[in-house]
């Protein structure tokens, strides 16, 4: 264990390539109509909600939060995973700053703590096409990973999960799916969780677009699912349009989520108290809450309203769900009428060249021009 902290540092550095830096040091790009790079939301804050959101942070104070995030604000997430089948006292929640430091402790919480018995070497399974992260966590801490397909995990888990020299590997699921929107019902994810049981895999879950999916779907809600083996992550920046907040949830066994909260401590405080409190309210408020289903209509409005007029300009989606359409990059000559390209992100990114990332987290107000500057598109 020493060892592995000891160069996690060196290694995660060397794990960030040079892609990536230059990814991270890029401005974001200029708000174009046809941007449909960023994957975050781009819409003006009504007034309602910038009113819910000023007057929580003039009665906020400016101290340390508590350590393992606001009370209020834990309970009110674990109230929100309706229909857990854990009882609250085999379950609990820290906050972390956002899914990315949450997804990253469990990672690590999950090597650690697993079973001595099993490989060496732990193997990971990830999603391919997948969040880039993900890969950059398993290199930077020497494991191995396994790529798999996110469709063929929901269609047959055994077949994913049954090869005797993935026993004990820990099964990393994220659905609906960045980038390509593939989602998985609650159906689908009970047998995912009972074939892990079966073959020894601790779950983690990503649960950063639940809202996005049809059905209000979470690991916690399998018959399969146990908080002393698998953790959910989620997040308030899709979810609720916070992502500058950075507040994200660590879901698992009590004593669990206490030691992630403590392995925190040996490098950084919880997050804002004041990010917390905004993100309570865009939770609750009335107003905000209006707004954050809103949001959750205008993705899938979206959605359809370009694969319909990307199809009727020979453009097929492959698939498409939470904020993503995933498509085939095509270099197709358009007559543009001088329409500019599209900002659309590199299949490549996702582990999967060929292909483009469309965010549809933006207003869109001419559906054909923009289907248009998506053919056209210029990746980013
Ligand atoms: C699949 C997935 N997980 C986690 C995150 C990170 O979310 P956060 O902003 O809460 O760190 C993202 C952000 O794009 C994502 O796409």
């Amino acid at each position: 264990m020493t060892d592995r902290r000891a160069t996690l540092f060196g290694s995660t550095i060397r794990a960030l390539e040079a892609d990536d830096l230059a990814r991270i040091r890029r401005p974001l790009p200029p708000e174009t109509e046809f941007d449909f790079a960023a994957g975050e939301w781009r819409l003006r804050v009504p007034d309602e909600v910038r009113y819910a959101l000023a007057e929580t942070t003039r009665r906020s104070e400016l101290g340390y939060s508590e350590p393992h995030g606001d009370s209020a604000l834990r309970e009110a997430f674990l109230g929100d995973l309706d229909g857990a089948r854990a009882s609250r006292h085999e379950i609990d929640v820290i906050i972390t700053a956002g899914a990315k430091e949450g997804l990253w402790i469990a990672l690590q919480q999950l090597v650690e703590e697993r079973e001595p018995s099993f490989a060496s070497t732990p193997n990971v399974l990830a999603p391919e096409p997948g969040w880039e992260p993900y890969r950059s966590w398993i290199k930077a801490l020497n494991l191995r990973r396994v790529a798999y397909d996110p469709i063929a995990l929901v269609r047959d888990p055994e077949s994913v999960l049954g090869q005797p020299a993935l026993k004990g590997a820990i099964l990393v699921v994220n659905y609906p799916n960045n980038p390509t929107g593939v989602a998985a019902s609650q159906e689908a994810l009970n047998r995912i969780a009972c074939a892990a049981r079966r073959y020894g895999s601790a779950i983690l879950a990503d649960e950063v677009y639940r809202h996005y999916a049809d059905e209000l779907t979470s690991l916690a809600k399998c018959p399969d699912y146990e908080p002393r083996l698998d953790i959910i992550v989620d997040s308030a920046s899709k979810w609720l349009a916070g992502a500058g907040l950075r507040v994200g949830f660590l879901v698992a066994a009590p004593e669990r989520a206490a030691r992630a909260g403590l392995f925190r401590t040996s490098y950084g405080s919880c997050p804002s108290g004041i990010g917390q409190q905004l993100a309570l309210t865009l939770m609750q408020e009335p107003a905000c809450r209006d707004w954050t289903a809103s949001l959750q209509t205008t993705a899938a409005e979206n959605i359809s309203l370009l694969s319909r007029e990307l199809a009727s300009i020979g453009l097929a989606v492959e698939s498409a769900g939470a904020l993503y359409l995933w498509l085939k990059h095509h270099d197709i000559s358009f007559n543009s009428n001088g329409i500019p390209a599209a900002l659309v992100t590199d299949g490549a990114t996702f582990g999967a060249a060929g292909y483009v990332r469309v965010c549809v987290a933006r207003k869109v107000t001419s559906p054909h021009s923009a289907a248009i500057a998506i053919a056209i598109g210029s990746k980013s």
